[in-house]
This record gives structure tokens, sequence and C-alpha cells, in this order.
């Protein structure tokens, strides 16, 4: 029987048109990224599983995790996130390096999803981080990248939102004024993350199953409701939670001060289904009504360092995907046309015996930083401008017998129908037109 051709359910085969849209989204990750002084790191794609299970949450290791025992016997996964090994990565250098570290990276991470718009079984990631900034800094300047990274696609606040929360607050609001356990605890997380996703129905009979009393349910349902900063503030100060109000209105003085306010909204749903965090969390959302999603999802992590016995070394960051950053910039008709490849010129000759000069000039044209593409036998006139248009080219080169005896070409701007006769003799003006 013939083996299939299609690539593992939930991964993807990039052709060359399809890569071409990865490298621009990877280009653009990698300039904003390195535009705020961050360094690209890189780990490996095996890591065991023991590293997820301290911090990762139960979805990624009950249901999501691709894991295997290798043949020594030890129990691996690929890696379906990047903050544990990163993490990893930092508890070996924190110590002596100068704080804060900054650093980014664009992995490929593999989880059992079922594949569907926006998710799929093995996607790439820019991952930002920053760790050992003081007070809330961090955090605001991981919300610039990722605002900063959107806007050089193109986006601006009517394309997309920031919903976003506090750990401190939800813990605080848990733990503090409602008195639950950590039992109850977890299991409420779970049940704020799910509110907005259930009917008013199911969510009071998850909440009636924790076995709370009448007064917590009550403040829950309080809190469920807050839905802007000023609610925020008021909720906390008048529940006699000081410390937790002053620094979320800490944050929200230096978020207007970076001007990233107006693209930031309170949500109390936003808690992350990843046990590691500690104070923010936000995940940003397409305002798209056709691609209601995250495409980005972060928050800091104050005790990460902590399961490798190192001091705690506050950190803060986010994981931005690539499938579901095109899905946005298709929706908003922000991905430009990359369906042709793109080159400088196409070097074309008539007769047999422009090979010679073609290749020759080939060689000094690459030189020169220009993307050329040569035909390897002469090309009829006819075909020639078909065939530069489908390979991209700015310019292409016609050289025939005429252009033989005098050391000449024909050099002609597809875009504009400008054609020149220049001399071989004449390089500097070739390179000076093509690049102009
Ligand atoms: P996450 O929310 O699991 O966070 O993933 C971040 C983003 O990756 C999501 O918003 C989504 O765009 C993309 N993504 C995740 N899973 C899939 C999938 N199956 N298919 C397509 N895209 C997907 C994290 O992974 C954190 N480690 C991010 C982080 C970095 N937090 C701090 N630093």
């Amino acid at each position: 029987m013939a083996l299939n051709k299609q690539p593992y359910r939930g991964t993807r085969d990039f052709f060359p048109k399809d890569k071409r849209v990865r490298d621009y989204l990877f280009g653009i990750m990698t300039k904003t990224a390195e535009s705020f002084g961050y360094e690209s790191y890189d780990g490996p794609l095996l890591e065991e599983v023991e590293l997820y299970k301290a911090k990762s949450g139960e979805e990624l290791i009950n249901e999501q995790i691709y894991s295997f025992t290798d043949r020594g016997e030890r129990f691996v996964a690929i890696r379906p996130e990047m903050t544990p090994t990163l993490a990893r990565m930092v508890s070996q250098i924190h110590r002596e390096s100068a704080k804060p570290l900054r650093w980014f990276s664009i992995p490929n991470l593999m989880r059992y999803e079922k594949p569907q718009r926006g998710r799929v079984r093995e996607h790439w990631q820019l991952n930002c981080d920053v760790f050992g900034c003081p007070g809330r800094l961090g955090e605001i300047e991981i919300l610039q990248v990722a605002i900063e990274l959107l806007e050089n696609f193109g986006a601006n606040p009517t394309h997309f939102e920031i919903l976003i929360n506090d750990r401190a607050i939800v813990d605080a609001v848990f733990k503090t004024m409602m008195n639950s356990t950590s039992e109850q605890s977890h299991r409420l997380y779970k049940i704020v993350d799910r509110a907005k996703k259930v009917s008013a129905e199911a969510l009071q009979k998850m909440i009636s199953e924790v076995g709370l009393t009448i007064d917590s349910e009550k403040i829950l349902l309080n809190y469920l409701n807050l839905s802007n900063f000023e609610d925020v503030s008021h909720f906390l100060q008048n529940n006699n939670l000081n410390e937790e109000a002053f620094l979320f209105e800490n944050f929200i003085t230096l978020a207007k001060k970076a001007n990233i306010e107006r693209y930031l909204k309170y949500d109390p749903t936003i808690v992350r289904g990843l046990d590691y965090y500690t104070g923010i969390v936000f995940e940003i959302y397409d305002k798209h009504p056709e691609n209601r999603r995250a495409l980005c999802g972060g928050g800091a992590y104050a005790n990460l360092l902590q399961i490798f016995d190192e001091d705690p070394l506050p950190g803060v960051g986010f994981g931005l995907g690539d499938v579901t950053l095109k899905d946005f910039l298709e929706v908003h008709k922000l991905l430009p046309n990359l369906e042709t490849p793109s080159n400088d010129v196409y070097l074309t000759f008539q007769e047999d015996e422009g090979l010679d000069v073609t290749l020759e000039l080939a060689k000094i044209l690459r030189a020169n930083q220009l993307k050329v593409i040569t035909n390897f036998e002469s090309l009829k006139f006819k075909k020639v401008f078909p065939a530069a248009e489908k390979k991209g080219a700015k310019f292409v080169t016609l050289i025939g017998s005429e252009e033989l005896s005098n050391n000449q070409i024909q050099l002609k701007n597809l875009h504009t129908k400008e054609q020149h006769t220049l001399s071989l003799k004449n390089l500097d003006e070739i390179i000076k037109i093509i690049k102009a």
C-alpha cells in the first residue's frame, strides 16, 4: 500500500510559499525583540517529564504532552512550552549574570490537541521573557514588547485588546476574603477560568459544589462582576486588601506612563492554566468577531527557579503563537501578499553563447548582496517575461546576438517597464539601477 503523503495530523508542511509567510512573521518577531535588547536563546526539543510536572499544570501534563520512555529508561517529553526550559537554563547562569536578563526564542512546541482553527499539534511560539526587573517594570516592558510587535505588523487598538488580571488579587480574594482552603482555591481557579465559557446556571452549579459559605459565594460573584481598573481598586480597598490595591494601582500608573493602558482591559476570568504564574496574567485577544481568540498569553512568575533549589528570581514573559498570529493578520488584512518569491534580477540569454556572460555577471551581482536567478539555457524572448514574473524578479536581463557582439545587456524593470542598454564594462551602473 502506498504511504500517506500528508503530514502527521495537526502538523504542517511548509512549502516555499508557506515558509515565506513564516519567515516574514519570524523576521518581525526577531526585529521587535532585538529592538528591546532581548537576546536570542534556544534549548533542546526533549526534556524530562519531571520538568513539566513541577509547575506546568494538569491539562498540559495529563492531556497534551507527547511523552515516551527513551532507550535509557528516561521518561521524556517533546517540549509543549518553552518556559520550563528557559527557567532551567536561567537557573544555571543567573548568579553570575547582570540583571535584568532579557531573552527571546521562537521554538516549535508540540501539544496533543484536537486540531481546529487556531489550534494545531505543532506550533511555533515567540517567547519573550525578562528576569530580575525591579518592581513592576518588567511586566510593563513585556506588555510593551507584545504591543509593539503587533503594531509592527500594522495592528492598532481597533484590532486587539489585552485582557489582564493579577494572580496576587485572585489569591487574596480566595484566601483572605473567602477563607478558602488550598484545595478549594485550586478548584476555584478552574471555575474562574471557565466562568465566561459556561451558562450562569452551570457556573452557579460549579461554585456550589466547592462547599463555600454563602458569604464567600457572594464575594466570588462580586469579584466576577469586576470589569474595569477603577472597580478593582475600589473592591480591594473596600475589603481592606490595601497592599494588593497599592501594588495594582502602581501597575496601572506605570501602564499609563508607558501609554499602553489604551490596550488593557481588566478581566477577572483571566487566570491562565499554567501553575507557575504569581503576578499579572494576560491574554491578547483578537477583536475581530470571526476570530475571537487569544493569540498570546503570558504573565509574571516569581518562584519558578525554586524548583531547581535556586533563590527566587522574578520573571515575566509571554508566548505568542505563529498560527494564531497568522489568523489574526489574515482576518484584518494585515498580511502582505507573499504568494510569489521575491528576487532582484532574473538573468536570461537568448543565444547559447550568453551563458558565460550570465554566470560571470551573476557572481558579481550576488557579491553585491543582490538576489539573482540565472536561466540555465537560452530562453526565447516571448517566454522571458512570464518566467521572470513567476520568479518574482524586479529586473530581467536579455542577452541576444547584438548584445553579445557589443558586450552589452538589456536590463528591464518589470514594474516600470523601463529598459536600459548597458555596457558590461559599466557594472557599477547596472548595480546602481537594480538597487535603486
Ligand atoms: P500558552 O497560553 O499556553 O502560554 O501559549 C501561548 C500562545 O501560544 C497561545 O496564546 C497561542 O497563541 C499559542 N498556542 C498555544 N497552544 C497552541 C496550539 N496547540 N496551537 C496553536 N497555537 C497554540 C505558554 O505556553 C507560556 N509558556 C507562555 C509564557 C512565556 N509565559 C511566560 N513566558
